[in-house]
């Protein structure tokens, strides 16, 4: 369970948000809600996230029974000032180094329906990066190289998918991944793109979700 001041501060910034007319970006509490949504969708007993920062999307995530959640940082110092918040998580594994390079090793090791977070990108002071600002277009091609795999892909900050500094073309982006299979589609929303099959989908579209299901917010 969460304390109750972060619970709080979670739901103020929630209805905020929506009060201010949902605008782009959404709130960090805001993009958790999602992952937490496409992760009781897929039914996913893993979370990925690509670029840790400060630890606050995974140490959320890892409210979840039964997650286990890997999250990967390039910057030495975030990945030391994430440690103090996530010690306490025991579902939590930290990985310093570049996504691009780690993920090719992490992946063979994860269930089938895992969930990712990519959000690895330079954001300025006291952050890191690897040749370009982003390597989500290198993050995309691991990840669908099999597709029987059923992974769950969520894509942030599709606001910045210009087709430079390591960030496909949005447009480019979409074509791509709706012709990579019939049984997946990706849909766009909450400043992020998500690739998911459609079986996910499906079960997503089924089901009645509130704001109190989340269990970072229990
Ligand atoms: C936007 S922040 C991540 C925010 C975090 N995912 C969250 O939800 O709170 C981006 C982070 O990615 C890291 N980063 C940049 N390039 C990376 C790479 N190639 N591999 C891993 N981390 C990277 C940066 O140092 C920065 O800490």
């Amino acid at each position: 369970m969460v304390d109750k001041w972060s619970r709080m501060y979670a739901y103020r910034s929630i209805a905020d948000w929506a009060l201010d007319g949902s605008p782009v970006p959404p709130p960090q509490t805001v993009k958790v809600l999602w992952l937490d949504r496409m992760r009781q969708a897929a039914g996913s007993t893993a979370f990925v996230e690509t670029g840790t920062l400060a630890g606050t999307t995974s140490a959320m995530m890892s409210f979840c029974d039964g997650l286990a959640v890997h999250t990967i940082e390039i910057d030495e110092r975030q990945f030391v000032r994430a440690k103090e918040k996530l010690a306490e998580r025991p579902n939590v594994t930290q990985h310093l180094g570049n996504s691009a390079v780690i993920l090719p090793e992490l992946v063979p090791t994860l269930p089938d329906r895992t969930l990712f977070w990519l959000d690895a990108h330079c954001s300025g002071d006291h952050t890191g990066q690897a040749e370009t600002k982003s390597v989500l277009t290198q993050e995309v091609a691991l990840l669908t190289t099999d597709l029987t795999r059923e992974f769950v892909l969520v894509l942030d900050d599709a606001r910045s998918f210009n087709g430079r500094a390591g960030y496909p073309h949005l447009d480019d982006l979409l074509a791509s991944l709706r012709g990579l299979s019939d049984t997946y589609d990706a849909r766009t929303g909450h400043d992020a793109v998500t690739y998911a099959p459609k079986s996910v989908w499906a079960a997503f579209d089924a089901a009645q979700y509130s704001v109190n299901s989340a269990p970072f917010l229990a």
